[in-house]
């Protein structure tokens, strides 16, 4: 079997060669009900007949992976797809750097490995149940289009790590893969496990927001998990690196679509003064100020995913050469850290510092950084959309303290400039600094939906290029079909 191909002629699709694996199969089959259960409960609300124009992946080959057609979502090929065995691959970290990649869990990592899969795993069914409601508020059939082209994938990306638990992690594995469709997310009694995704994501603003800034921890953690020496999961995680990519494209480009309408209404009304709040709103469009306020929001939240900056656990999974660091391979030095410092900021005697931490215990600390590094390149990107249109405004991101809920900056209060203030301060403030409910008011009053081939709505700018180099008009998604 050519492992590049997906095979099309089961009910799962796969390059896994399921056929022959009849254990695992009969796992993901028995599975697979309550998988579509659990979609048409908690999938896009209103569409589940409707016919969208999706990639389905026919392939692992980096050069042509995809196939577009017409589908229903329900009826959408999820499939199990890792990318090519690399026969020569090594553990490239920790104290089993050299050894060959292992191809079975190893006995004593077991409960890491799989802690580390379910807690992936969680967040892509989540993201799907915070998106649900948006289908019905979609600026566009291109922006419908891509909200539910990110939903299926969330759903494969389950998909990948449910079979990651049945293959390699016996009957705990099949115990956990329910758990992923028991829990909900923002639910009272059975939430997701991490704080970002049981938010609510009320608008398209915040799903944009939402697949540029916490869609790009879900690369960072696919990333570190893709220089696994548990060689299935490194695959997997490789695969799933390429659709994630288009999530961020999908966040990057409709904040910068939206901020590119406001900066051309406020031209043609001649207002130059980018906090005159109330009269860009009366245009229509939604101002940059309230924009830097999601951006924040988003960004804070986000950042809580990484967890604790200095983490015995962090450490024990790099040791263990489960999960890397960004691009390990690409790092010049030891790759075992044993007796290395890394910086991490931190709150001491009233101060945010930079204090010398062990680097092993410092890699989430260090995970963040690069995490940040990479939205900044993202955020001036935006920046330039904004000085091009002659707009004299700059989006900034905020400081790590700010906000936070997990962490050293946990309980103070800081500004998004990183300056500690008072709960009374902070009470005072804090609707300059995150979306306040008339904010939300005011996004939710423009969110009406467009539906017509080629329109959008008026808060936002149409797309450069069409998905699959489709005209301008194409219709995305035939929704009463
Ligand atoms: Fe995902
Ligand atoms: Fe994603």
């Amino acid at each position: 079997m050519n492992i590049m191909n997906v095979d099309y002629s089961t009910k799962i699709p796969n390059n896994v060669n399921l056929t022959e694996d009849r254990q695992v199969l009969k796992a993901l089959e028995g599975w697979h009900p309550g998988y579509l259960d659990w979609w048409n409960d908690m999938g896009p609300e209103g569409f589940q007949d409707s016919l969208v124009y999706l990639r389905t992946a026919v392939s692992v080959d980096p050069k042509g992976w995809a196939k577009f057609d017409y589908v229903r979502m329900p009826e959408y090929r999820w499939g199990v797809l890792l990318a090519p065995q690399d026969e020569a691959r090594k553990v490239n970290f920790g104290q089993h750097m050299g050894e060959a990649a292992w191809q079975e869990v190893p006995g004593e990592y077991r409960a890491m490995l799989r802690r580390l899969v379910v807690i992936q795993g969680d967040t892509e069914p989540a993201s799907v149940e915070q998106q649900r409601h948006l289908g019905k508020t979609a600026p566009s059939l291109y922006d419908l289009r891509n909200l539910f082209q990110v939903n299926v994938e969330e759903g494969r990306h389950l998909w990948a790590m449910v079979y990651l638990l049945q293959k390699y992690f016996g009957r705990d594995g099949r115990e956990e893969a329910d758990d992923l469709l028991r829990r909900r997310s923002g639910d009272a009694d059975a939430p997701r496990m991490l704080g970002a995704f049981n938010e609510a994501t009320p608008d398209w603003l915040s799903f944009f927001m939402f697949t540029f800034f916490t869609d790009r921890d879900g690369k960072m953690q696919l990333e570190s998990l893709a220089q696994s020496g548990f060689d299935p999961l490194s695959r997997t995680c490789r695969f799933m690196l390429t659709e994630e990519a288009h999530h961020m494209f999908v966040g990057e480009t409709g904040v910068g679509r939206i901020l590119q309408r406001t900066c051309e209404a406020m031209k043609a009304a001649g207002i130059e003064d980018p906090n005159a709040v109330e009269k860009v709103r009366a245009l229509g469009v939604i101002d940059l100020p309230t924009m830097q306020k999601k951006m924040n929001l988003h960004y804070s939240l986000s950042l809580d995913l990484f967890g604790s900056e200095v983490s015995t656990n962090a450490a024990n999974f790099y040791n263990c050469g489960l999960k890397g660091r960004f691009q390990e391979t690409k790092i010049e030095d030891d790759h075992r850290l044993t007796n290395d410092i890394y910086q991490v900021l931190k709150f001491v005697d009233g101060e945010i510092k930079l204090v010398d931490e062990p680097a092993l215990t410092a890699l989430n600390m260090r995970l963040r950084d690069d995490y940040t590094a990479d939205c900044a390149k993202g955020v001036e990107r935006w920046n330039k959309i904004i000085e091009k249109a002659g707009v004299n405004f700059r989006f900034e991101l905020p400081h790590t303290a700010f906000h936070r809920q997990i962490g050293e900056f946990r309980d103070v209060n800081a500004t998004p400039k990183g300056i500690i203030i008072n709960d009374a301060e902070w009470a005072k403030a804090k609707g300059d600094y995150l979306p306040s409910a008339d904010d939300g008011d005011f996004i939710a009053s423009l969110m009406t939906p467009v539906s017509e081939p080629g329109k959008f709505a008026n808060w936002i700018a149409a797309p450069k290029v069409g998905i699959d180099n489709k005209p301008g008009d194409f219709e995305y998604v035939k929704i009463a079909a």
